[in-house]
């Protein structure tokens, strides 16, 4: 296995520890969350239920015998576990690149704690060097590109790629983000857009950091 991979499985196994037993807890998307959703099938009958972010996460559930809910059924949830493309040790995070950022967005609203789980090579300094995805309805894609030229950035659209939610994504490069919180409320603005790749204003509760070694938490 690759030294990210196992950063990824070791950063998953150690979220196993924040499930309280029987709970329903919210679950992302990605190759991270595959790890913890591969653990969690493995330790029987540790949660009752889960709300999944994605379709592909909700297969993945499904397969292993795990229920999924419709998070309008499940209330709030005490937990939700997912990766992350960038992280900083502030737990800011740039997320969206397996295009699910908007459900991942609501369900980490709707959770009392985020334990976002990455291997080492996500942290950063300073956010931006992963390309910041953003969805926007497809009529406004064009017009949104043109604000965030404005900003400064360089939109490009990712083609052939339609989210669950029937959107389409920018993946905005060449952003230094120094302030995270502000840039998401700014860009949140722009007519067109659903949902910002930046958690900045719900940053993670705690940011699990997996290696070759071990684990450390943020
Ligand atoms: C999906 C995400 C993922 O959390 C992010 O892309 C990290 O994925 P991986 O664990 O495969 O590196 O935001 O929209």
């Amino acid at each position: 296995m690759s030294a990210a991979n196992t950063g990824k499985q070791r950063a998953a196994a150690a979220a196993l520890a924040e499930v309280e037993r029987g709970s329903v807890i919210g679950v992302g998307t990605g190759s991270t969350v595959n790890f913890f959703i591969d653990a969690l099938a493995a330790e029987r009958d540790l949660v009752r239920a889960a709300v999944s972010s994605s379709e592909a996460s909700t297969a993945r559930l499904r397969s292993h015998g795990i229920e999924v809910m419709d998070l309008n059924h499940a209330g709030s949830l005490d937990l939700y576990v997912d990766g992350a493309d960038e992280a900083t040790r502030d737990r800011y995070l740039v997320k969206g690149g397996g295009a699910a950022l908007t459900r991942e967005k609501i369900v980490a609203a709707a959770s009392r704690r985020f334990v976002c789980i990455v291997d080492d090579s996500k942290l950063v300094d300073v956010l931006g060097r992963f390309p910041l995805p953003i969805e926007v309805i497809p009529m406004a894609r064009s017009y949104v590109a043109r604000e965030l030229v404005a900003r400064g950035g360089q939109p490009v659209w990712r083609e052939n790629c339609t989210t669950d939610n029937g959107n389409q994504i920018l993946d905005v490069h060449g952003l230094v983000i120094l302030d995270p919180p502000s840039l998401e409320r700014d860009l949140n603005q722009i007519a067109g857009v659903v949902t910002v790749g930046l958690f900045a204003q719900r940053p993670a509760d705690l940011l699990v950091i997996g290696n070759e070694n071990g684990v450390t938490v943020v």
